[in-house]
Formats: structure tokens, sequence, C-alpha cells
């Protein structure tokens, strides 16, 4: 198991860093990890978003760092110089998916229909990001995709909370969630990071009602 892998059995959450300065991006990175969640994705939606990563990436943290957002093949070579261990993008570009597997580095491509996942399926790929879940049909439709494509893992994002997240990992074929509840852009704002850290642990405890898988 790699390290990605056996702290998604542990805390299957993915929650999103999205921010303007890499002080708060690291500060926000610091409070979930206090709250137990340690795989963070920094999701390319700042102008800051670059300078971000690699100010997480190069902390001394006990942390797997990657990035969200990711759009076109430039910008997975750009998210992997600054030190991303993996890659997730909203939907499935050949051409992200070629540079992380170039690089071999986990990549997550957004999928939301049968069609999607068998091109992420011939593309190699075990392990597709399901987006936007709520928008695609939630939870009956990762019953029926995760019926027919026994082999592969979703992490579903698009409206996962803390409300429906143990639902979502109830499922034999989730393999994490990811999403922005945990990082609410007001508290951060006002420097309420201890939100940030309950959240966390709120939804540590949450998948540890699922045990480890
Ligand atoms: C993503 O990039 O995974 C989504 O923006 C997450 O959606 P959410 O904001 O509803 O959690």
């Amino acid at each position: 198991m790699t390290d990605l892998q056996s702290r998604l059995a542990n805390a299957p959450v993915v929650p999103l860093v999205q921010a303007d300065d890499p002080e708060v991006a690291i500060a926000t990175t610091r409070a979930l990890a206090e709250g137990g969640l340690t795989v963070i994705e920094v999701v390319l939606r700042t102008p800051a978003a670059l300078e971000c990563l690699a100010a997480i990436c190069a902390l001394d943290d006990d942390l797997v760092v990657g990035a969200g957002t990711v759009l076109s093949a430039a910008q997975a070579s750009e998210v992997l110089e600054r030190g991303a261990q993996f890659v997730v993008s909203p939907g499935l570009d050949d051409a992200v998916v070629g540079v992380a597997q170039y690089n071999d580095v986990p990549v997550f491509p957004g999928v939301m229909t049968p069609s999607e996942v068998m091109k992420a399926r011939s593309l190699g790929l075990n392990t597709v990001k399901f987006f936007p879940a709520s928008i695609a049909g939630g939870i009956p439709a990762l019953k029926a995709l995760g019926s027919v494509f026994g082999d592969l893992k979703f992490m579903p994002t698009g409206g996962v909370s803390a409300a429906n997240l143990g639902e979502f990992l109830a499922l034999d074929s989730v393999l994490a969630c990811g999403g922005s509840w945990l990082t609410p852009k007001t508290d951060i704002a006002a420097g309420n990071y201890d939100e940030v850290t309950r959240l966390a642990r709120e939804a540590v405890a949450i998948a540890a009602a699922r045990g480890e898988r």
C-alpha cells in the first residue's frame, strides 16, 4: 500500500484548500491536519494557487499534498514541479492523465457517466473522481456504477458534506470523499481555524464508523 492509500484507508476524506495567500493555505492545512486529515488537495482556483501548493509541499509536516482543478497538461506539469504527490481534475483529459502517469503520480480525473468510466479504465486507471457527485446522481448513481465497474474505486466530490459523508463512505466502491465543506471561506477569512479543525475531526469520526479498508 502506498502512503496515500494507507492514509485514505485510515481517514478517507480529502479536504480542498483554496487560498490567495500561502500563509493562509499553510494555516488551513495545519488546522486540517490537527483534526486528523493529512491528505490535502490544493485547488488551482486562485492566482496564488501554485505558490500556495509549493509552500505546503515545502513544509516538513506529515502530509500527502496533491493538486486539484488541474485542467491542462501544462498545469499538471506545473503542479508536479512544485511537489504535488497526486493530481485531481474535474474531468477526464488524456493529456492530464498522461503527464501524471508519465511521472508515476496518482491521478484522479472526474467522471460522471459510464462512458467516461470506460475511458478512464482504458487509460489504465483504477480510481476516478465522481464529480459533481450530488448532481451526477449521488448515491444511487454510484451504486449503479459500482455494480457494473467492480474493479474501480470512486472518489465522490461535489455536494459532499458531514450530512451525507457516512452514506457515501458506506459504499464499497467509494475509496474516499472530497470537498470544500471542511474549509469554509468565511471561517478562514475570520481566522477561525478552530472550526476547520472541528470539521476535520467530525469527518474523521464519521469515517471511523465504517472501519478501515
Ligand atoms: C471539487 O473540485 O472537488 C469540488 O469543487 C468540490 O465540490 P464542493 O465544493 O461541493 O465540495
